[in-house]
């Protein structure tokens, strides 16, 4: 690869005013508000394919949001490259912590970032990071160095669950026909430490709702005499961990891959610091299963957490009520091996059967998805490594992620394709939070190593 370097200097406002428009556009998947916003996406995605190079561009509609389809294919012998994202962004809400509107992203410096970080929501989680790959395939057609085919499905509904995407994928394998799929959604440990995502861990979230008596009662008239939905539904919530912080449905354990003395002595290699941790987010101490250090409880481990819960008054003052019903909504992390559809009906049955009498209790199930490992012995592991070795000049470390993408699995499952997870990001960025970011350095970053992929992998895969 020549010219990298030059190519990304010489057009480097125009990288950033291009990355700046897509934010602008408030593409909230979950809200049906924005639905009109998240379709302008799509065809802004669509349009910068085609002025990256792309022969074929189109928009394929499905019962939800569209996916981009974009395709270069120069040589049918040559192995081709399948690039995922997601142009669909988090709610921005609660609007108040933001220091600057989500959609009007602006550049700020951080203590991470001292050389700027783009403001808005999406910057990291996916858009900048999608987008790296637009510039990426640009900077490689218009320097006539693209090593192999590429091809991009971009998609509006990542956030939400990806449901339309599954039936996309199962429908169009020969189409999506690939050597290796390659997605920027995901972090890495720091600037001066590059890592390389290998693994995911899976998701099942559920929403639990509790009804005591048949309307909201008065607490002096009643209280004491019934079951209260809140200190029932809290009760139960409190039982689903142990005193060392196991969970305790019976059989959530059953099948999690435990790891090997050599393997936890390798991933402890990484480089962390629990006080400077503790120092970012504010608290005196961690908290967790015992047994296990903080990253591994934050990625080869399996957890359950209460996402919301409501029920009962909540305005202004006191009213003295005992509500009818209460409510949460529950995510469990899931790891290698446990299937995400058996531990919903796990929890459910759990859920149920320590409900007292005098409740009721429904569990509904949302979404969910299989965790994903991917191997390091592989070409494409390999082709990985040795791009962020010439661009940062450091060999990156494999590192297994908390977060989920649970359409990974499905890929591997229907396209029998591994997938690299190049993820430039930072825990810090705040993604689906107020104040997300991207560093300016890290878009950059990620424009120049992505095209040493292409070189390595095709090198090394070329028949
Ligand atoms: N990009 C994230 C996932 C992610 C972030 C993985 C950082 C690893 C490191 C993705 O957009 C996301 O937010 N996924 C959801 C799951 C989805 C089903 C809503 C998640 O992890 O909560
Ligand atoms: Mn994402
Ligand atoms: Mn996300």
């Amino acid at each position: 690869m020549k010219n990298v370097k030059n190519y990304i200097a010489e057009n480097k406002d125009r990288f950033l005013n291009e990355i700046i428009e897509l934010l602008k556009i408030p593409s909230v998947s979950a809200d049906p508000a924005f639905s009109q916003d998240v379709l302008n996406a799509a065809e802004m995605v669509k349009s910068r394919l085609q002025d990256a190079g792309c022969d074929i561009v189109e928009i394929h509609e499905t019962a939800g949001y569209p996916i981009v389809y974009g395709e270069k294919i120069i040589n049918k012998d040559l192995p081709t490259v399948l690039v995922y994202g997601h142009y669909d962004v988090q709610p921005a809400e609660p609007l108040e912590l933001w220091t600057s509107p989500p959609y009007e992203p602006v550049i700020k410096k951080t203590d991470l970032h001292p050389e700027g970080a783009i403001f808005a929501r999406g910057a990291c989680d996916d858009k900048g990071q999608m987008y790296m790959h637009v510039k990426a395939l640009e900077l490689m057609v218009k320097t006539d160095q693209l090593p192999c085919n590429v091809k991009f499905m971009i998609e509006g509904e990542e956030e939400v669950g990806s449901n339309n995407l599954s039936i996309y994928v199962a429908e169009n394998k020969e189409k999506l026909a690939n050597d290796v799929i390659l997605i920027s959604d995901t972090g890495m440990i720091a600037n001066d430490v590059p890592s390389i995502t290998t693994g995911l861990r899976g998701l099942s979230y559920v929403e639990v709702e509790v009804t005591g008596p048949n309307r909201d009662l008065h607490s002096g008239l009643y209280g004491g005499a019934v079951a209260n939905p809140i200190n029932i539904l809290t009760k139960m919530i409190a039982s689903l961990h142990d005193e060392n912080n196991h969970i305790t449905i019976s059989g959530f354990y059953d099948r999690v891959e435990e790891l090997s003395t050599e393997e936890r002595a390798e991933m402890a290699k990484a480089p962390f610091s629990i006080e400077k941790y503790q120092k970012a987010l504010d608290i005196e101490s961690v908290y967790g299963e015992k047994g296990y250090s903080t990253n591994e409880r934050n990625s080869i481990r399996p957890t359950l957490d209460v996402n919301g819960i409501w029920g009962g008054y909540t305005g202004e003052g006191a009213k003295t009520v005992i509500a009818s019903k209460a409510y949460a909504k529950i995510s469990m992390r899931l790891v290698p091996n446990q299937d995400w559809k058996e531990i919903t009906e796990l929890f459910k049955t759990h859920f149920e059967a320590i409900a007292p009498k005098g409740v009721t209790v429904v569990v509904k199930p949302h979404h969910g998805g299989q965790g994903y490992v991917t191997p390091i012995n592989t070409d494409a592991y390999q082709a990985a490594s040795k791009a962020y070795e010439t661009t940062f000049g450091k060999k990156p470390i494999p590192q297994r992620s908390g977060g989920s993408i649970p359409i990974v699995a499905l890929f591997e499952q229907e396209l029998k394709s591994k997938t690299i997870l190049m993820g430039f990001g930072l825990d810090s960025d705040a993604i689906h939070s107020p104040n997300e970011h991207f560093g300016v350095w890290n878009y950059f970053k990620g424009i120049e190593t992505i095209p040493y992929f292409y070189q390595y992998f095709t090198e090394m895969t070329k028949k």
